[in-house]
């Protein structure tokens, strides 16, 4: 089993690093194997819109093929970014984007487990919708969306202001994990 975690913040170090690192060590924990994807060092073009992709190959040459193989590997996928003016930052919408050629291909992602991490520096600075910009992304792609589990189960996992610092945040983030290793586990079952 293998759960990919997705870091689209352009920040070292940041926030979004650090808690997608916490989500990722609780899925280690449980003895699944994770890989990151830090989209800041992958070049990646815009989406140019030709639908190109449905003959198989995008028009553009970029990084973005290397981190395909990863994503029709999994089986659980953990999308993370900052809030950037209410949403998801544009490395992670091009990289959302450009992911439409395993759409167009036979819905190549269908099935597997989504998660979402939003880390945004104020409270309601819009960390729901940009939560939602992902399950979207999730159910476009005919995957299944979990929240931060039974008991709570809210949009999934939200950080406010500094990750290190945010204990309710990183419940948040740990439930979301946990929830996602059941998910990919039931469904290996
Ligand atoms: C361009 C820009 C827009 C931002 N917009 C929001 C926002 O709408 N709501 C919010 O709560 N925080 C906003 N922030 C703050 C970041 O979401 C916050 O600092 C986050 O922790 C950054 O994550 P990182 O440390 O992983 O880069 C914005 C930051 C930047 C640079």
């Amino acid at each position: 089993m293998l759960i990919v975690g997705v870091n689209g913040s352009p920040r070292v170090d940041g926030n979004t690093e650090f808690a997608l690192g916490y989500a990722l060590e609780q899925v280690k924990s449980k003895g699944i194997e994770i890989e990151t994807i830090n989209l800041r060092d992958h070049e990646l073009r815009y989406c140019q819109g030709c639908f190109a992709c449905r003959n198989g190959t995008c028009v553009h040459d970029d990084e973005m093929k290397d981190l395909l193989p990863l994503l029709e590997k999994c089986d659980g996928l953990i999308l993370a970014s900052p809030v950037y003016m209410g949403m998801v930052t544009s490395q992670m919408k091009t990289f959302m984007d450009r992911s439409v050629i395993l759409r167009v291909n036979g819905f190549k992602l269908s099935g597997k487990i989504g998660g979402g991490i939003a880390c945004g520096g104020f409270r309601n600075g819009g960390q729901e919708l940009t939560l939602q910009n992902m399950q979207t992304f999730f159910l476009q792609q005919d995957m299944m969306a979990v929240s931060d589990g039974p008991r709570f189960s809210h949009s999934g996992a939200a950080i406010v202001a500094t990750a290190a610092e945010d204990e309710v945040g990183l419940r948040t983030v740990k439930h979301l994990a946990d929830r996602l290793c059941k998910g990919v586990s039931d469904l290996s079952n």
